[in-house]
C-alpha cells in the first residue's frame, strides 16, 4: 500500500492551522529567508531539478515555466496564481486556501523573486467567499510580519500582493482568460502564441500558476529537489493532493506520491459507500476521459494516465459505482460545459449545444442508432479545432463512454426498454 505524505495537509487537524502563528511554529516562511541566500536563479534551478509538474490540469515542468521569463528586459513581471477551481469534481486548491493559506503566500514570495516580479496577483473564483476571506487575511498578516511590502527581511526585494475576486465563469480559470478579466475585460481566451511568459498581463512577462503548484514550492526549496523526486516516478516526481469524491465512504484530500492507484485512494476513502463495486471513475475532474475497474491498478501519474488514453487532470478522481448511470453523468458534464463555453469559437458554441440536444432526447429514450455516431462526429469536430481547452474538454466526455458503455447508450434508443 503505498503510504500518505502529509506536506501541505501536515498540519491541517490543528485548530490554528490557517493563521500565521500556526505556520511558523512549524518552521513557516523559512523558506523565504533560505531562497533569498540562494538567490534567484538558483530557486528556479532547484524547482526545475525537483520536476515539479503544474497541479493546474496540463502538468507543464514549474521551474522551465519560470525559465521562459525574459530577464533584464526592463519590462514589469507578473506572478498570477490561479485560484479560480471550478471544474467538476475538482476540489483541492479552496480547501488548500482554507486551511493552509501561508504555504500559498509563502510560495508566491519565493515564485515572484525568482522570476523577478514586484507584483502578484491571487485570481480566486468569486463564488467562493471563505477563502477570499482568508487569503486575504493571510496576506494582511503577512504584510503585517513585514513577509510583504517594501525591504522583504532587509533582502531588497519589494512585493506586493493582490488578492482578486473572479466573477464566476470556468473559462476564467484558462490562464489567458483569466488575464483578460484582471485586466477588467470579459473572460475569453487570448491566441497563443504569445503565451504569457512573454506578454501576459499588461503584455508584460507573466507566470500563471495553480495554488497546488505555488503551494509546493516552499517545501521543495526547504527540502531540496532530490527530496522531492524521491517521490514519485522519474516522469511525474513528487507528492500532490487527491481530491477523492464520488460514491466512496470518506470523500477528502488523500496527500500522496504520484503513482499512487485509484484502488488504495478509494481504500483511504474508506471504500465504496454501499458496497456496490466501482462501475466508472475520472482520474481529474470532468475534463479527461472516464477509466473503468480494469483500470483501478494503473498508478496514477502523468504518464500512465496518457497510455491509457486519458490524463491525470488536476488529480481529483471522482468514483462512480454501479447504480450509476454513465449516460446521465455524461449529459450533466456536456450541459456544464455548454453553460460555460464562452462563446468565442464556433465548434465549441454550436458543438455543446448539440451534443446536449442528442444526449437530452437519448436520455428520454427517443434516441435513434445514428444520434450515437452524430455524438462521436460532434465531438471530433470540437476536439483539436476549438480555440481553447474548454473545448477539447467538451470532447472527451462521449467518445470514452462510448468506447466503455456503448450498451448501455443504446438502451436509450427508441422502441429499446
Ligand atoms: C476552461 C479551463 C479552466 C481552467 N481552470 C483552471 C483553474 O481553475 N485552476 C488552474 O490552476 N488551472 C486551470 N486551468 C489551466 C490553466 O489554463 C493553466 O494551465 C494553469 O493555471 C497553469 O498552472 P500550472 O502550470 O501551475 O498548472 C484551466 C484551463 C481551462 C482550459
Ligand atoms: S473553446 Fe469554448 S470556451 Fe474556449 S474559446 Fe472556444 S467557445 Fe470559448
Amino acid at each position: 500500500m503505498t503510504k500518505l505524505v502529509p506536506n501541505l495537509t501536515a498540519h491541517w487537524d490543528e485548530t490554528d492551522s490557517y493563521t500565521i502563528a500556526g505556520y511558523q511554529r512549524h518552521g513557516g516562511y523559512s523558506a523565504v529567508k533560505k531562497s533569498f541566500e540562494l538567490g534567484p536563479d538558483a530557486v528556479i534551478a532547484e524547482v526545475k531539478e525537483s520536476g515539479l509538474r503544474g497541479r493546474g490540469g496540463a502538468g507543464f515542468p514549474t521551474g522551465m515555466k519560470w525559465g521562459f521569463v525574459p530577464q533584464g528586459d526592463g519590462k514589469p513581471h507578473y506572478l498570477v496564481v490561479n485560484a479560480d477551481e471550478s471544474e467538476p469534481g475538482a476540489c483541492k486548491d479552496i480547501p488548500l486556501m482554507m486551511a493552509n493559506p501561508h504555504s500559498l503566500v509563502e510560495g508566491v514570495i519565493i515564485a515572484a523573486y525568482a522570476i523577478r516580479a514586484n507584483q502578484a496577483f491571487i485570481y480566486i473564483r468569486g463564488e467562493t467567499p471563505h477563502p477570499i476571506r482568508r487569503v486575504r487575511q493571510a496576506v494582511a498578516d503577512a504584510y503585517a510580519a513585514k513577509l510583504l511590502g517594501k525591504n522583504i527581511l532587509g533582502s531588497g526585494f519589494d512585493l506586493e500582493v493582490v488578492v482578486h475576486s473572479g466573477a464566476g465563469a470556468y473559462i476564467c480559470g484558462e490562464e489567458t482568460a483569466l488575464l483578460d478579466s484582471l485586466e477588467g475585460r470579459r473572460g475569453q481566451p487570448r491566441l497563443k502564441p504569445p503565451f504569457p511568459a512573454v506578454a501576459g498581463l499588461y503584455a508584460s512577462p507573466t507566470v500563471v500558476n495553480n495554488v497546488e503548484t505555488i503551494a509546493s514550492v516552499p517545501a521543495v526549496i526547504n527540502n531540496g529537489a532530490a527530496w522531492y523526486k524521491s517521490f514519485g516516478t522519474e516522469k511525474s516526481p513528487g507528492i500532490k493532493l487527491f481530491a477523492v469524491s464520488g460514491d466512496v465512504k470518506r470523500p477528502g484530500i488523500f496527500e500522496a506520491p504520484l503513482g499512487i492507484t485509484m484502488r488504495e485512494l478509494i481504500d483511504y476513502a474508506g471504500g465504496m459507500v454501499s458496497e456496490r463495486p466501482v462501475k466508472f471513475f475520472v482520474p481529474g475532474g470532468s475534463s479527461v476521459p472516464l477509466l473503468t475497474p480494469e483500470h483501478l491498478d494503473v498508478p496514477l501519474t502523468y504518464e500512465d494516465m496518457a497510455a491509457h488514453g486519458t490524463m491525470l487532470g488536476t488529480g481529483t478522481p471522482m468514483v462512480f459505482d454501479t447504480s450509476r448511470s454513465v449516460t446521465q453523468a455524461v449529459v450533466r458534464w456536456i450541459e456544464f460545459y455548454k453553460h460555460e463555453s464562452c462563446g468565442k469559437c464556433t465548434p465549441c458554441r454550436e458543438g455543446t449545444y448539440f451534443m446536449v440536444d442528442i444526449l437530452k432526447r437519448l436520455e428520454k429514450g427517443k434516441g435513434q442508432i445514428s444520434d450515437l455516431d452524430l455524438l462521436v462526429d460532434i465531438s471530433a469536430q470540437i476536439s483539436g479545432r476549438s480555440f481553447c481547452a474548454l473545448g477539447d474538454a467538451a470532447a472527451t466526455p462521449v467518445p470514452a463512454a462510448l468506447k466503455y458503455f456503448r450498451e448501455e447508450f443504446e438502451t436509450k434508443l427508441v422502441g429499446v426498454k
